[in-house]
């Protein structure tokens, strides 16, 4: 995979909005208008450094989470698409992590674009290796150096409310999508107060945990995630991943208590900034997982660590500025 001439046209300067070229060699890019220059390392555009989410990048180098068959099940209950709908399309992953997703929508024939702030964008790349239509940049969703209205499709999954201002990241997000096109997010739901509470005060000390500590502690948790009964009930009070699968179970745990930031939100909330940015024919989707149990402890917002999880389509008027 190399830094296609498209992706060129698909970039632009994070500092003025110019046109990017490889001015000076394959491993830099540099700004046509105000001349700024940004390296290429393996492979990866780098637009932007890692600011606050150095976490991810150590979690998504360090775990191998990639499963062919679950990811797939995954994207389309959190798209509402089957991958193989995007063959021909260009599409969008904003916030890819160790790109799993990006991977599958390029084996699926889409041309497809990863973008992430942490160094997981290397994990991405290696990942990707051998399929030429997808690229991986390292970029800042906050001030995304893409092109406007130009993807047919966009996703986010589990991505915008990591960022310290999730409605400016879903704005700009938004907006490369095409009229006509579809964007699909996926975004913590915020649970009852007192789960709020105690996650807030939890979240508050181990987020400055260095990663030596808080790792083994995640380690913990996730053997009680593996206690059957209780891995279902006293997680809805501190959570940790139930997964069955292990390293599943320790990354995603440290995946809730290592990031800095991480904000909850309603399906109204959603849908609201989904029609604030010129969305219509908004469709929530459910969860994967359901039974009268779960689905009245998902109604009643008690399960912590579950989605919000909406999909649109961008009309022709322009969202808000
Ligand atoms: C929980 S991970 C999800 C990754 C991927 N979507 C997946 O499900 O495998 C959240 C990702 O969002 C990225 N992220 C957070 N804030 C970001 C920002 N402002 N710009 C780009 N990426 C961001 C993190 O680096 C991290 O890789």
């Amino acid at each position: 995979m190399t830094t296609q001439t498209d992706l060129l046209d698909l970039l632009c300067c994070p500092r003025c909005r110019g046109a990017l070229d490889h001015a000076e060699g394959p491993d830099s890019l540099r700004c046509r208008v105000c001349g700024a220059t940004f390296p290429v390392q393996g492979g990866v555009p780098r637009l932007a450094g890692e600011s606050y989410a150095a976490s991810f990048g150590r979690q998504w180098n360090r775990y191998d989470v990639e499963r062919p068959e679950e990811d797939e099940a995954t994207f389309l209950v959190k798209t509402g698409v089957h991958p193989r709908e995007l063959a021909g399309q260009l599409v969008l992953d904003a916030g890819c992590g160790g790109g799993r997703y990006t991977k599958l929508v390029a084996r699926h024939g889409a041309r497809v674009v990863g973008v992430d702030l942490s160094t997981a964008v290397d994990k991405a790349f290696a990942l990707c290796e051998g399929l030429p239509d997808a690229s991986i940049v390292q970029a800042d969703l906050l001030d995304l150096p893409l092109a406007e209205r130009a993807f047919d499709f966009a996703f986010s999954i589990g991505v915008l409310h990591h960022s310290p201002d999730a409605r400016r990241a879903f704005a700009q997000v938004a907006r490369r999508v095409k009229p006509g096109g579809r964007l699909a997010v996926w975004l913590y739901r915020r649970n009852t107060l007192p789960q709020e509470w105690i996650n807030s005060a939890l979240r508050a000390v181990s987020m400055r945990l260095p990663a030596r500590v808080l790792e083994p502690a995640c380690v913990g948790l996730a053997l009680l995630g593996g206690v059957p009964v209780l891995n279902k009930l006293l997680n809805k009070v501190v959570n940790f991943s139930n997964h069955p699968d292990w390293t599943l179970r320790v990354c995603d745990t440290f995946d809730w208590y290592a990031p800095k930031y991480q904000s909850h939100h309603t399906v109204e909330e959603l849908k609201r900034w989904f029609q604030e940015e010129g969305y219509d024919d908004l469709q929530e989707l459910s969860p994967a997982r359901s039974g009268r149990l779960y689905d009245w402890a998902y109604g009643h917002d008690l399960v912590i660590g579950s989605g919000v999880n909406v999909v649109g389509t961008r009309t022709n008027r322009q969202g808000l500025e």
